[in-house]
């Protein structure tokens, strides 16, 4: 079990005609003892290269990682004590189940009593005892991905690495073995790094996110935090699906020294915000409005407009059956609305009134991008 420190890492590879290609920049992280730290980030920003300079597959171009207090970029990757568990995982095809667990104990030299003894705990802890037996090619996708992640737990490495481990499975089994990861570091207290695209897995597996964006670390912390108050629009609009609404507009003033936004190009979103004294300074300014699809409701028969509500075009309604997915027109924007109620698909069509809960409002500056706080 040990921590791992980011220290300033970057990464730049260089291409065939020896252009430089970024692949991580000045990336500093601490990830505390037995967290659950996800890096989260659309294709391309770096997540694989970070855990490959971690588990010493790859060089760092400058900067340091330590491994509780030792530093160990100069490392081989057997002298680390980390695993990795990669998205395209391949078991040895001619061995059964219980001889690719051991495989890389007796690699390492392992007495048979200890290796035994070990695949058997290892079974045990993630449900495949009865498997130990089969050829990889008998199993499930999902039986192979567990097969996989044993391998790995044989080792009892300090630091567990996980490059996207679900990405090969349908989302039946995707959610499945989610929650077993998430028992399995519970069960193991270890410290894990785990690596996605996919925002809900992160928010539901982390201890932490950090969220990268071109190499670059964009927010870090637990994920209600991060999903609450993001520190831009980028980190905003990847967390949560449907993703917030960015709606463009102007701060304007209210008698008794109140402000609302009202959107831009003639869209009919017009809603005051809660008094906040330091947006004075941009009135009549441009930002951008950040609505979560379900921090805004249908208003209901019976219910009162408020200063929150405005209305809107009811375009199209996908009944979930626990909830309702609603796409409506301002006039300027189409927004996405998640409605706790059940709205009936003739309503489309309409002209209807949303309410807003503006305490839960973001506003970003257009310019940066920056939540404006
Ligand atoms: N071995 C490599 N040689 C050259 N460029 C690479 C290599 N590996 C990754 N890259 C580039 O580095 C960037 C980050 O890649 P990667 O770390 O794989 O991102 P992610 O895992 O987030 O999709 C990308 O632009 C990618 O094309
Ligand atoms: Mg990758």
């Amino acid at each position: 079990m040990a921590s791992v420190t980011l220290q300033n890492v970057t990464k730049i590879y260089r291409g065939r005609r020896g252009e430089e290609i970024p692949a991580v920049l000045g990336l500093s992280l601490e990830i505390p003892d037995k967290s659950f730290v996800v890096l989260l980030g659309p294709s391309g920003c770096g997540k694989t290269s970070t855990l490959r300079m971690v588990a010493g597959l790859e060089s760092l171009t400058s900067g340091r990682i330590l491994i509780g207090d030792t530093d160990v970029s100069g490392l081989p990757p057997g002298d680390r004590d980390v695993t990795m568990v990669f998205q395209n995982y391949s078991l040895y095809p001619h061995l059964t189940v219980a001889e690719n667990l051991a495989f890389g104990l007796r690699v390492r030299r392992l007495g048979p009593a200890d290796i035994a003894r070990r695949v058997h705990e290892a079974a045990g802890i993630l449900g495949i005892e009865d498997i130990l037996p089969r050829m990889p090619r008998d199993l499930s996708g999902g039986q192979q991905q567990r097969v996989a992640v044993g391998r790995a737990i044989v080792r009892q490495p300090r630091v567990f690495l996980f490059d996207e481990p679900l990405s090969n499975l349908d989302a039946k089994m995707r959610a499945q073995l989610r929650a077993e990861l998430i028992k399995l570091h519970q069960r193991l207290q270890t410290t894990i790094i785990y690596v996605t695209h996919d925002q809900a897995e992160a928010m539901t597996m982390g201890t932490s996110i950090a969220v990268l964006r071109d190499g670059t670390l964009q927010q870090s912390g637990r994920p209600l935090h991060l999903y609450n108050q993001p520190c831009n629009a980028f980190v905003a609009g990847f967390l949560g699906a449907p993703p917030m609404n960015f709606i463009r507009g102007t701060l304007q003033a209210r008698e008794g020294a109140r402000l609302a936004f009202r959107e831009s190009g003639g869209g009919s979103l017009e809603i005051e915000l809660p008094a906040r004294t330091n947006l004075a300074r941009l009135i009549e300014t441009e930002v951008l409005l950040g609505l979560r699809p379900e921090h805004f409701q249908p208003l209901l028969p019976g219910e009162t407009p408020n200063a929150a509500t405005f209305p809107a075009h009811l375009d199209i309604v996908e009944p979930t059956g626990a909830e309702s997915i609603c796409y409506l027109q301002t006039g300027a924007n189409t927004l996405i609305c998640r409605s706790r109620h059940i709205i009936d698909t003739r309503e489309a069509g309409h002209r209807m009134l949303f309410r807003a809960d503006s305490a839960k409002l973001l506003l970003f500056d257009p310019a940066t991008n920056l939540r404006i706080d």
